[in-house]
């Protein structure tokens, strides 16, 4: 792993030559299957694509490589990543979860996952006492996002990593905001790293995918095993796009953050704005003074769109409280601060200028 993160990004684990004909661009494998040359003989390794296929193989050792993971798994999406990690565990377990979490988790907990018999606690984890007072006999995993979507909620991770192995628990962490370009969680004890690859991994808001990367063998074969079985793996297509959309991941992520540090001076002072969450990479919400105030923003914005989703070259803004977080109960959304007062600005890598502009007219005089 000696090249640095941003020409990883680009050449992976450092292969020269990928394929028989020295393509630079790593080829598309557009099959079902592979032939065989004599029963149970397959020299590449190849069966059949729901199992592995060359192009998502050049991907998930890409994704690998950045994360300082021993094996990834590359999904249809960020959830099948997720529901696949949850799958993991059985009957019995109980499983700490992050206070605020992308809504779409809370609904596979509360409306799916159920059926497994798993229990569940959600805690603050950036808290570290609450954090040590929810762990029980049964404890078998923390899942948490850090920054937190939408509140930037930040968690020490090595700390949580410290007080999850002492019971022999693993670390989940959702590095969706982050990227392995500003934050590798497997470096600081995580056992399991999630990404929605949808966002500023694939980057162009063009791509649905998702990865679970593994810190260890035994992880990885269980996980193999899972994503083989339950079969919801990422296709050629969608492998190839997002290998072309990492290439570029340390120059978008380094105009994202940037942009988004010029926007969050701006929002800081408006009179307008209540409160402004922000943990650097590209990603900052903020709260008007009033519903009706938001939802003119919304309606207002041109250049921005009003978009779920986050982490593409467009900037999107987001109406979290009843976009992405409609299946967070009211009440933990109150506790939050996940109110409909609150917008989720996705910064993208347009001029900064232009977007301030753009944000500006929206927001209309009052300032
Ligand atoms: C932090 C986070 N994790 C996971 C997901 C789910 O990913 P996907 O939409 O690719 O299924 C999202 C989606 O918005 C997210 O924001």
């Amino acid at each position: 792993m000696g090249y640095a993160v941003d020409t990883r990004c680009i050449h992976g684990k450092g292969h020269k030559t990928v394929d028989g004909n020295n393509a630079i661009s790593f080829p598309i494998y557009q099959t079902a299957s592979f032939s065989h040359l004599t029963p149970g003989h397959n020299p590449n390794g190849f069966d059949y694509s729901r199992e592995s296929n060359p192009t998502r193989a050049y991907l998930e050792e890409t994704i690998s490589s950045l994360e300082h993971a021993y094996d990834s798994i590359a999904f249809a999406s960020g959830m099948a990543a997720i529901a696949t990690a949850f799958e993991f565990f059985k009957s019995g377990d109980h499983i700490i979860l992050g206070e605020d979490l992308y809504g779409g988790v809370v609904r596979l907990i509360s409306q799916i996952s159920t059926k497994n018999g798993y229990e569940t606690d959600y805690v603050e984890t950036s808290d570290l006492d609450a954090l040590r007072t929810a762990i029980k006999p049964n404890t078998k995993a923390i899942y948490f996002e850090t920054p937190t979507n939408p509140m930037m909620h930040v968690t020490d991770i090595k700390a949580v990593a410290e007080i999850a192995h002492s019971v022999g628990a693993l670390v989940i962490v959702d590095n969706t905001f982050m990227t392995p370009y500003f934050q590798n969680p497997i470096l600081e004890g995580a056992d399991i790293v999630i990404q929605s690859g949808t966002k500023y991994l694939c980057g162009h808001n063009d791509t649905v995918c998702g990865f679970l990367s593994s810190a260890n063998e035994e992880l990885a074969e269980r996980f193999r095993l899972l994503s083989k079985t339950t079969g919801a793996t990422l296709g050629p297509f969608e492998s190839w796009l997002c290998l072309r959309g990492l290439k570029t991941l340390a120059l978008r992520m380094e105009r994202h953050k940037s942009n988004a540090e010029v926007i969050r001076n701006w929002l800081l002072t408006r009179k307008d704005v209540e409160k402004v969450y922000y943990a650097g990479s590209g990603m900052i919400s903020f709260a008007v003074k009033s519903a009706e105030h938001a939802v003119e923003i919304l309606k207002n914005i041109k250049l921005i769109t009003f978009a779920e989703s986050l982490g593409g070259t467009e900037s999107l803004l987001t109406y979290p409280y009843c976009q992405t977080h409609p299946d967070v109960p009211a009440e933990q959304k109150e506790k939050l601060g996940i109110t409909d007062k609150l917008l989720r600005l996705s910064v993208g890598i347009e001029n900064p200028d232009d977007i301030i502009a753009d944000l500006e007219q929206a927001f209309g005089s009052v300032v």
